[in-house]
């Protein structure tokens, strides 16, 4: 079973309505590889602006959203808002929600089975941070979050899972292909064995942290690396190059 390649850039709190157009200009002029699924994760205010612009071969995500449709939740967005406005995707468990708003692993699985319910696909991220790799713990670590979000959802078809090593985001230190494999590996087993075999050969899971032009094409030759979550250089020109990655 193939599993297409699939490149998302994450614009975290970034951007304006000029940026914008920028970046969805440098989409549209590419080319991009026909054979990739591209997704942009855009900060809530600008997602109607950017999702009229969009053209279809390109998902519009947002970075968040909340648990439950409505009610007395200041601040929050509900899948049925994001779907209201035509938007299909949402980025969920990111490390920065993890560890600067201290979402949990419970809180991350219960929104993610509430966004896959509510019609939405989800990228999934889970990642272990520097302290936990030095200590041993990554392969611990990343089952543990794994199994949080295992415990919630039925269906795994609408799913992308990131595996973003907190030690690698916004760093520069990006992981070598063998290390993201080797996890990428863990996870894929831990799937066959816990899920079943189809999730395990089906679900893509895509590598994020400090991916660039200059490192992409290697860590895409790896057998169990399906893809990129983008972080910093979703931002500029060379996005377009690490979604041709394979070509
Ligand atoms: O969501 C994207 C990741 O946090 C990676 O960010 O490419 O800036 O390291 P980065």
């Amino acid at each position: 079973m193939s599993r297409k390649f699939f490149v998302g850039g994450n614009w975290k709190l970034n951007g304006t309505k000029k940026i914008a157009d920028e970046l969805l200009g440098n989409l549209i002029k590419g080319p991009l590889d026909p054979n990739v699924e591209v997704l942009i994760g855009v900060p809530y205010v600008y997602l109607d602006y950017v999702k009229e612009k969009a053209p279809c071969n390109i998902y519009v995500a947002a970075q968040n959203c909340f648990k439950t449709e409505k009610g007395a939740f200041t601040g929050e967005i509900s899948p049925s808002m994001l779907k209201d406005i035509g938007i299909d995707w949402v980025i969920l468990g990111h490390s920065e929600r993890r560890q600067i708003f201290h979402e949990t692993d419970t809180l991350i699985a219960e929104k993610i089975n509430y966004a896959l319910e509510s019609g939405l696909s989800v990228v999934a991220c889970i990642g272990e941070t520097l302290e936990e790799r030095e200590a041993g713990q990554t392969e611990a670590v990343v089952a543990k979050q794994i199994k949080a979000i295992k415990d919630k959802i039925c269906n795994w078809e609408n799913v992308v899972v990131a595996y973003e090593p907190v030690w690698a985001i916004g760093t520069g230190k990006t992981a070598s292909p063998q290390q993201a494999q080797e996890v990428h590996k863990i996870l894929r087993k831990w799937l066959a064995d816990e899920v079943n075999e189809t999730v395990s050969k089906t679900t893509r899971i895509i590598y994020g942290g400090s991916v660039t032009a200059s490192n992409c094409k290697e860590l895409a030759k790896e057998s169990d690396i399906d893809g990129f979550l983008v972080g910093g250089a979703s931002l500029k020109p060379e996005f377009v190059d690490i979604v041709n990655a394979k070509k």
